[in-house]
């Protein structure tokens, strides 16, 4: 824990891991609500492999002007194989403190906050950590920047889908984002109508799914879109259409993947505002003393978690929307 207000002085800001719209919006909420309390920002350029590399510049408000409403990172994104060794840790440790750097605000994902954790554990840095990953799939948060953007990006293209599916009478397997989380997948599936949703979370019992889809055809329905989360049991869209293949071979079967449109592009409205609230309350906490902790918002309120939990455990997924999406298929 820092002492609150007069130790922070400097503070360093990276992106990493997937980037997701609205990076930009935090970069810049963390700049200028550090601005405000006069405290020197280091942005730093590709992550932590930039951490690494000493790719850093000072940035002051006018580097931030014109970013809020651009998807993707201006501060660039890495996946770094370095840092991931405790040599290139130290590396990023010691490039910190050479430059007096009090506090390390990460914006990312899982992998990004537990790399930030081993920084914190292994050479003492001041972490905060912002939640931003299209999977929506931390906890501590109701949602992660970017994920209101790519839910609006996959249903945009989904409902095109729907109408040359329905033109052609036909059954479309789309398959959006998410290795491990269906957050994308079951929201996009109840916004879009979609008939069956398939879910990382959940067990996919292939037969069932024909069934499914056999009934429904049997009712009439005219077009069929399954929604299916990449990293379904099923292996995704392309090995779901060979495993139903032989069944529905009289119907023209189509797959879709949507893949990384889901992460480009404008940050809607509410990303924007997540982002800017998130940013703002990552420099907030570090001047009231807080280190090695996520800032989230849980139901419109400001929520501190400890690293260490955000990164133990996985968001459940909603089975109330579970069941809706059943409901209203
Ligand atoms: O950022 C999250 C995510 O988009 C996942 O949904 C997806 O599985 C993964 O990143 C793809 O990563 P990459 O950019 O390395 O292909």
């Amino acid at each position: 824990m820092l002492d609150p207000v007069s130790e922070v002085k400097s503070i360093a800001v990276l992106t990493s891991g997937g980037d997701s719209p609205g990076m930009n919006a935090a970069v810049r909420a963390v700049v200028r609500s550090a601005a405000a309390t006069k405290i020197q920002v280091h942005a730093v350029y590709r992550g932590y492999q930039g951490l690494i590399d000493g790719d850093f510049k000072e940035f002051g408000t006018h580097d931030v002007s014109n970013i809020i409403q651009r998807g993707g990172t201006i501060l660039k994104s890495a996946r770094s194989q370095e840092f991931r060794t405790k040599e290139g840790r130290a590396k990023a440790a010691a490039n910190l403190k050479e430059l007096g750097i009090d506090a390390l605000v990460v914006i990312g994902g899982d992998g990004t906050f537990t790399g930030s954790n081993f920084l914190a554990k292994e050479h003492g840095i001041n972490v905060v950590g912002i939640p931003a990953t299209i999977d929506n799939d931390i906890i501590g948060t109701d949602e992660t920047i970017g994920y209101d953007t790519a839910l609006n990006t996959a249903i945009e293209a989904i409902d095109k889908i729907r109408d040359t599916a329905d033109a052609h009478d036909r059954m479309f397997l789309v398959e959006v984002m998410g290795r491990d989380a269906g957050f994308i997948a079951l929201e996009t599936s109840i916004a879009t109508g979609a008939e069956i949703a398939l879910l990382p979370e959940e067990l996919t019992n292939i037969e069932e799914v024909k069934n499914l889809l056999k009934n429904m055809l049997q009712e009439q329905k005219r077009s069929s879109l399954v929604v299916v989360a990449e990293g379904d049991e099923t292996g995704g869209a392309l090995h779901l259409a060979e495993k139903i293949h032989d069944d529905f071979s009289q119907y023209d079967v189509r797959v879709c993947i949507l893949g990384h449109i889901q992460r480009g592009g404008s940050p809607s409205a509410r990303d924007r505002v997540l982002a800017s609230r998130l940013g703002a309350a990552a420099v907030r906490v570090l001047t009231e003393g807080h280190s090695e902790i996520m800032v989230g918002i849980v139901n419109n309120a400001l929520k501190i978690t400890p690293m260490r939990v955000a990164v133990s455990k996985k968001k459940n997924l909603d089975y109330s929307l579970v069941q809706l999406a059943q409901l209203l298929r």
